[in-house]
């Protein structure tokens, strides 16, 4: 099948990759051309596992093709994927200019039936608004042309895209056209294999899926995160209760872990956008306010123990930072608890020198200008001066390093770490101060 995928970021370039695998035939359009450059070259504007095989396999094949020619691209699709950002806007909500905008592009420039399919995550109602701007568009030209409005949003996990992709828990399309619902149901087969996994629903409760599945994945984790300030006032270890409960199935084990807070390009700006859409809907969101400021909180959490340890005046301490990514597998650092972190440590005039295996480049970008912070080439060299560890991602490097040399490296031996990687009974032994997230 013929498909344009409009915005090569995280979602639009693995959604191209992956269909173009399937034998498709994909173009993807990027305002941005420096990110076509760098794809039209051979390599990715970014990191994902697996994702650069895929992509140079399947562009040297003919199958993906990259391009910033509107008219060219909107041609090219009868299905045309919206997957453009949407950013918080100033008040919390969606802020829907690029999804518009592509929506636009496609009116002023096609000229046959397309199933016009909104990826990127947007609020309940966007797709009656992306149906008038390109009937706009139309108008304007006094063309009468046929298309459809599809709902296709996208539950990929950045680090794990390319397999989230091909083998997705379950697809969900919104649409009323039937042409729309054959067309996204042949173009899934391949990727769904039975059609269990499929679910075709009306356009507004698929826009709502996506919100609603993030906003109860948020909710775990502050839910967590605040048992975990429990938990260490209490003298319990959050550790365990996570295992004790979710054994019951009825939980489950997945998003349990009490950290420091999540980031990321999605949950805090979906949480915000879903609390600024119920708002106005005059139906308030009272749990998942209380979601976002407890994560808000959350992001403090490791510079309270620091600051609990070494007081609020930090010049003259050097720390080493491990880990900058909002998580592990990606240089994303849109959000990321470690910018909280670091902007707090080094505000107090702490010396920072963190260490990420991906992110580097992209904190180097974000975090430009921060007093004393440096950055070193391994886990190792970061600590070396330092007088502590703070560990912000839970790469897994940092999962079983050597102890001895870590202690022996620290001035004094003391770790804080807010992704709870290790034992505080061996970190005794061993002679490290360890300090984790509900756990005493
Ligand atoms: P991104 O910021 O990485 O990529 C967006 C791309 O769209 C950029 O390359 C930008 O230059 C391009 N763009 C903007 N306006 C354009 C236009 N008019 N025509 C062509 N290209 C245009 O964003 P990301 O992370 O891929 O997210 C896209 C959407 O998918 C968002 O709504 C996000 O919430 C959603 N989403 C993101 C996930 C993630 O893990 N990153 C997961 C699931 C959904």
């Amino acid at each position: 099948m013929k498909v344009t995928v409009i915005g090569t970021g995280y979602v639009g370039l693995v959604t191209g990759a992956c269909l173009s695998e399937m034998g498709n035939h994909v173009v993807c359009l990027d305002v941005d051309p420096e990110k076509i450059r760098v794809l039209k070259e051979g390599g990715i504007p970014i990191y994902e596992p697996g994702l650069l095989e895929i992509v140079q396999r399947n562009a040297a094949g003919g199958r993906l093709e990259f391009t910033t020619d509107i008219e060219a691209a909107v041609a090219h699709g009868t299905i045309q994927f919206i997957a453009v950002g949407t950013p918080p806007d100033e008040d919390g909500s969606a802020d829907l200019k690029y999804v518009l905008a592509a929506a636009r592009n496609i009116g002023r420039t096609m000229t046959d039936f397309k199933v016009i399919v909104d990826k990127s995550t947007v609020p309940v109602g966007t797709g009656d608004k992306v149906q008038a701007a390109v009937q706009d568009e139309l108008n304007k030209r006094g063309l009468k042309l046929d298309f459809a409005i599809a709902s296709n949003p996208e539950f990929l996990k950045e680090g794990a895209a390319v397999a989230d992709f091909m083998r997705p828990d379950r697809v969900v399309v919104g649409a009323e056209d039937e042409r729309a619902i054959l067309l996204m149901k042949a173009l899934y087969a391949p990727f769904v294999r039975n059609h269990d996994r499929m679910m075709v629903m009306d356009v507004r409760s698929a826009e709502f899926t996506k919100y609603a599945a993030n906003a109860m994945l948020a909710t775990r984790i502050s839910f967590m995160n605040e048992l975990a300030l429990v938990a260490e006032k209490l003298g319990a270890d959050i550790e365990l209760v996570r295992q004790g409960i979710g054994s019951d199935p009825r939980i489950g084990f997945h998003f349990l872990y009490a950290g420091c807070g999540y980031g990321g390009s999605c949950f805090p700006k979906d949480v915000k956008a879903l609390v600024k859409t119920a708002a106005d809907a005059g139906q308030p969101l009272e749990l998942l306010q209380a979601v976002e400021s407890v994560n808000d909180r959350q992001k403090q959490v490791l510079v309270d123990k620091v600051v609990a340890r070494y007081g609020e005046n930090l010049s003259g301490r050097t720390l080493a930072i491990w880990g900058l990514a909002f998580k592990p597998n990606t240089d994303d650092m849109r959000d990321a608890p470690s910018r909280v972190v670091i902007a707090e440590l080094a505000r107090r005039g702490a010396k920072l020198q963190a260490y990420d295996p991906v992110a580097t480049h992209e904190a180097k970008r974000v975090l430009e200008g921060t007093p004393g912070l440096s950055y070193a080439d391994s886990a190792r060299a970061a600590l070396e001066g330092a007088d502590a560890l703070v560990i912000v991602t839970e790469w897994k490097e940092f999962r079983t390093p050597d102890f001895d040399g870590l202690r022996d490296a620290l001035a004094d031996k003391t770790v804080f770490d807010g992704r709870n990687l290790y034992e505080p009974k061996l970190m005794k032994t061993l002679g490290i101060e360890y300090h984790g997230i509900g756990r005493t």
